[in-house]
């Protein structure tokens, strides 16, 4: 009886020091107990709706154009169903969505037309990046959901064990300033199973992040909650042929990092050889250097937040002198993730979210701001957001942009203005 009594206490505390953590971490980046707190905007400070940007998860802000570039999923309904970053598999709903380009200066976003690109396109994370033999264009990777066609084609007794999702990235071309875009080709690659987020170094290399090992079921959902399932990675793709017709030809994978929970979105950080790479449910963002020689990425700064940190990125302050640098990192993410089980199927459904801004003080430490909150009224989840500065006046020294706001389920991408 003894002996049974101490082995049953030796396994309540086991579980209680397995479980806290969890809990402990949950309580506050699931936000079970979070109030949103709608930010106040004045006067002329937004929100600026940006109309035809129906569920665009990414959003890139190409400086020298001066140009938003996004992917969407253009229709309202079809993500609730098919969106295998949500874990969502019924693969007839899957969509077309297009690339947009949204001028800062006009608040507009206009669908860029496909030349040569027919099908499906589930759009998740995007990279944009110039073309080095043409200061007119950019070369664009997207992410593409698409169903499996072994698993489409299969009787529901035969999809056992076939994978439901045979995701890939499409890689784009465009003149800045045309209104179309040209498929380049094809990458699929079986390191890439569940793609997120995307940085280019080159149009022949890229990275990219596998945010699960999982697809579905349990194990999918302790990679969701246990901080000790490290098993997404980071895959390190080099393309030597550009023109291959076959996705899978022409082309080299490794992988380039592994070991982070849940790694999600990824962005260019601070210089040519930096990379920012975050984990949505562990509420963090990693510094890490990326090595031309291997193509591995290591680790050197972690950036704590108290919410989902979703795809990051760099803002350069164009206006910084030695004592005033606005330069620093923006990540958006959903502020009561421990819901979206269930509201990530619901049409109507509410989704509150936080926009993180974070820049180094002169100690080296990093100082996080708060720069935009909302409960789902103005716009439904945040994954994606960028600051697009805007020129200071009157020589009051205050630092403003306006942040561009994007979510995997918002119906409107919003641009509101912040201070820094
Ligand atoms: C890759 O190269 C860098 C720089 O030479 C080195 O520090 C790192 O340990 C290498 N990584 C691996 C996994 O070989």
């Amino acid at each position: 009886m003894a002996l049974l009594g101490s082995a049953f206490l030796g396994l309540i505390t086991l579980l209680v020091a397995l479980l806290a953590p969890t809990v402990i971490h949950y309580s506050k980046i699931g936000g079970p107990f979070l109030t949103p707190k709608p930010t106040v905007l004045g006067e002329g400070q937004g929100p600026i709706v940006i109309e035809d940007t129906v569920h665009c998860e990414d959003v890139h802000h190409y400086r020298p154009a001066n140009l938003l570039f996004t992917a969407c999923e253009d229709e309202i309904t079809t993500r609730f169903d098919w969106f295998p970053g949500l874990g969502h598999l019924e693969p007839h709903a899957a969509g077309r969505g297009s690339i947009h380009v949204v001028d800062p200066k006009t608040m507009k976003s206009s669908r860029l037309i496909f030349e040569n690109f027919e099908g499906q396109f589930v759009t998740h994370g995007i990279d944009v990046i110039a073309d080095p033999k043409n200061a007119a264009a950019v070369y664009i990777f997207a992410v593409n959901h698409l169903p499996n066609p072994a698993f489409v084609q299969a009787s529901e007794k035969e999809r056992e064990g076939i994978e439901s999702a045979r995701s890939q990235i499409e890689l784009f071309h465009h003149v800045l300033h045309s209104k179309t875009v040209q498929h380049v080709r094809s990458i699929r690659h079986s390191l890439v199973y569940t793609p997120n987020d995307i940085s280019a170094v080159s149009p022949e290399e890229f990275y990219v992040t596998n945010d699960h090992y999982y697809r579905d079921g349990l194990l999918r959902l302790i990679e969701d909650i246990w901080p000790f399932a490290k098993w997404s990675n980071i895959i390190n793709v080099r393309i030597s042929d550009m023109k291959a017709k076959d996705a899978t030809a022409g082309l080299d994978a490794s992988v380039a990092h592994s070991g982070l929970w849940n790694n999600n979105g990824l962005g260019a950080g601070r210089s040519d050889d930096e990379i920012v790479i975050s984990s949505a449910v562990g509420g963090e963002l990693y510094l890490g250097q990326l090595h031309a020689v291997n193509h591995t990425i290591s680790i050197h700064t972690t950036i704590p937040f108290d919410t989902v940190t979703d795809n990051p990125s760099y803002y350069t302050d164009p206006y910084r002198s030695e004592s005033d640098d606005a330069s620093g990192f923006v990540v958006a993410g959903v502020s009561q993730g421990i819901y979206l089980g269930q509201t990530g199927h619901d049409i109507n459904g509410k989704d509150p979210l936080q926009v993180w801004y974070t820049r180094q003080t002169s100690s080296g430490t990093w100082e996080n701001k708060l720069l935009f909150e909302d409960d789902s009224s103005r716009i439904r989840t945040a994954s994606a957001a960028v600051l697009v500065p805007i020129e200071p006046k009157g020589g009051n020294g205050r630092k403003q942009a306006w942040l561009f706001v994007t979510g995997f389920l918002s119906e409107s991408m919003v641009a509101v203005q912040v201070d820094l």
